[in-house]
């Protein structure tokens, strides 16, 4: 069927949006959802700049989205997949056939969406802003924790701490049990985090006086990796979730990878177990959402904060 939603069109990289309406093709069977609030992901930003080279506009952005389906608070798994391979852990869903919201298929940053039913997730209750803040980045942290080997315990820094993934996640791994180290450039949002009850550095040596970890969730990328590194234990796991300046990273110091016997590992999204259960965290409260939120007509102002810093946890999107 064709359908026409209201959405904020992003028609070259790097440029402004411009909100219109916006025409597509869905299958006959797939279902509505009226967006209540979406999500401004970091891998939103990277689409945005080009970063994905498979993509090319016009595109619809905006996976982290939740709303009503026939007046029912629910949230809508990313990835689009068939029926049969939705239950699957990640790894394995990874060899079905999928199509990621917002990417290779219009997304929320729309007054609706469509999808198939099977995406559909219950929400406990209706406040559509908290889980589009933190559902996200608590299933991120859930499935990078589970590629690292992270449980109660462990000790891990997690870098770019005061992003929508970074600040959600470092509460969920507490929440594990995992001692964290909460790496933030910033000694305002140091302050913040550590009101969360983690241990905030803003030092990349800050192992020195510290100690080395387990394992670091390296949001960063690029300009942290190398300090990460030398955090690390020997026999410690870097597992690289993003890469937010989209440079090459360079090893200064193989000799240490080599020498240390580091593990490396990529983790790439999450599967529909850990969204069912970030959602079910998010709903507890036990997770404090941080986030600010923009009408979809002021989207152009959300970016800019966000790519200026200005932001602390997530940019909302209330369409
Ligand atoms: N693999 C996956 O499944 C997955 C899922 C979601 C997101 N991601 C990726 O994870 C990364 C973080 O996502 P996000 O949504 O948290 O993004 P975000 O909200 O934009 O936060 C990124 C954080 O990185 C830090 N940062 C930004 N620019 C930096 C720079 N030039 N040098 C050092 N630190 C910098 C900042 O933290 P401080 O100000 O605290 O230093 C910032 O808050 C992105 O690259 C995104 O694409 C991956
Ligand atoms: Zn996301």
């Amino acid at each position: 069927m064709r359908v026409r939603v209201r959405a904020a069109v992003l028609e070259a990289f790097n440029s402004p949006f411009k909100v219109g309406h916006y025409e597509y093709e869905v299958p006959d069977d797939w279902v509505e959802v009226e967006v209540k609030a979406v999500g401004v992901c970091g891998r939103d930003v990277v689409v945005w700049r080009g970063g994905f080279r498979n993509l090319e506009p016009p595109l619809v952005l905006g996976h982290e989205v939740f709303g009503l389906h026939e007046g029912r608070p629910v949230g809508v798994f990313p990835a689009v997949v068939p029926r049969e391979c939705i239950s699957r852990a990640a790894g394995s869903a990874l060899e079905c056939p999928y199509r990621i919201l917002g990417e290779n298929l219009p997304g929320g940053y729309a007054d609706r969406v469509y999808v198939p039913s099977w995406l559909l997730v219950d929400l406990p209750d209706s406040d559509f802003e908290k889980y589009a803040a933190s559902v996200c980045g608590i299933a991120t942290l859930m499935h990078a924790a589970r590629v690292a080997g992270v449980g109660a315990g462990s000790r891990v820094l997690v870098t770019g701490a005061s992003g929508g993934v970074g600040i959600h996640g470092i509460q969920y791994l507490r929440l594990l049990g995992a001692e964290v180290y909460a790496y933030t450039r910033s000694e305002e949002k140091a302050r913040l985090i550590e009101s969360l009850g983690v241990k905030a550095v803003t030092r990349p040596d800050f192992y020195r006086e510290e100690g080395r970890v387990d394992a670091v969730i390296e949001l960063v990328g690029a300009r942290t990796i190398n300090w990460s590194m030398r955090a690390l234990k020997p026999g410690g796991h870097l597992v690289l979730v993003g890469n937010v300046t989209g440079e090459n990273v360079v090893l200064e110091r193989p000799a240490l990878f080599v020498m240390r016997e580091i593990h490396m590992h990529g983790s790439a999204a999450y599967d529909m177990r850990e969204y069912r259960a970030a959602v079910r965290v998010a709903g507890t409260g036990l997770v404090k959402p941080f986030y600010r939120t923009y009408k979809l007509d002021d989207i152009n102002k959300a970016y800019s904060d966000v790519v200026n810093g200005r932001v602390t946890g997530r940019a909302v999107l209330l369409p």
